[in-house]
């Protein structure tokens, strides 16, 4: 009897913040070419310098799923500092050129953290 009163209250709340992230991220690619693939981005580097704990878990989200261990690209690891180290001019040509990867699935915000953090060194 409880449950049936506090599912409809549930999915009012999923659906409000649902709407709210939804209108965020519509703010946000709103004027700056939503409409373009890929925009350019110019991105130097900033004083306060991503480190690699910032944008590891970007990686590890969007990257790591090809990248990893396991996965179609394991010669290519992008799962560990050192290893992603290496990979550094590759990735920043990549995500310059909105190659990697290859659906579009990394966010635009995303895209130009990681890129900032290269810019800055790739840092630890
Ligand atoms: C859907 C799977 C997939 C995802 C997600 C993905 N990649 Fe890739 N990536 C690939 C494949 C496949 C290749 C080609 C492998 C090869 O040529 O050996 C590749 C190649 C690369 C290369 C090497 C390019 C070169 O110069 O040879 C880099 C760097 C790279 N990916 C970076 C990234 C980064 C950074 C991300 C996350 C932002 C990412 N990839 C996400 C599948 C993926």
């Amino acid at each position: 009897m409880c449950r049936d009163e506090i599912q409809p209250i549930n999915l009012f709340i999923r659906w409000g913040v649902s709407r709210a992230v939804g209108l965020v991220v519509a703010l946000m690619s709103s004027g700056c070419g939503a409409e373009d693939s890929c925009p350019e981005l110019d991105v130097a580097c900033g004083v306060d310098p991503p480190g690699y704990q910032d944008v590891a878990p970007i990686l590890e989200r969007r990257c790591v799923p090809c990248h990893g261990a396991e996965s179609s690209t394991s010669r290519k690891r992008l799962d560990e500092y050192s290893r992603v180290l290496g990979y550094a001019p590759a990735m920043q040509e990549q995500l310059s050129s909105c190659g990697m990867p290859k659906d579009g699935s990394l966010p635009a915000r995303e895209r130009a953290l990681l890129l900032e953090w290269l810019a800055c060194g790739a840092s630890k």
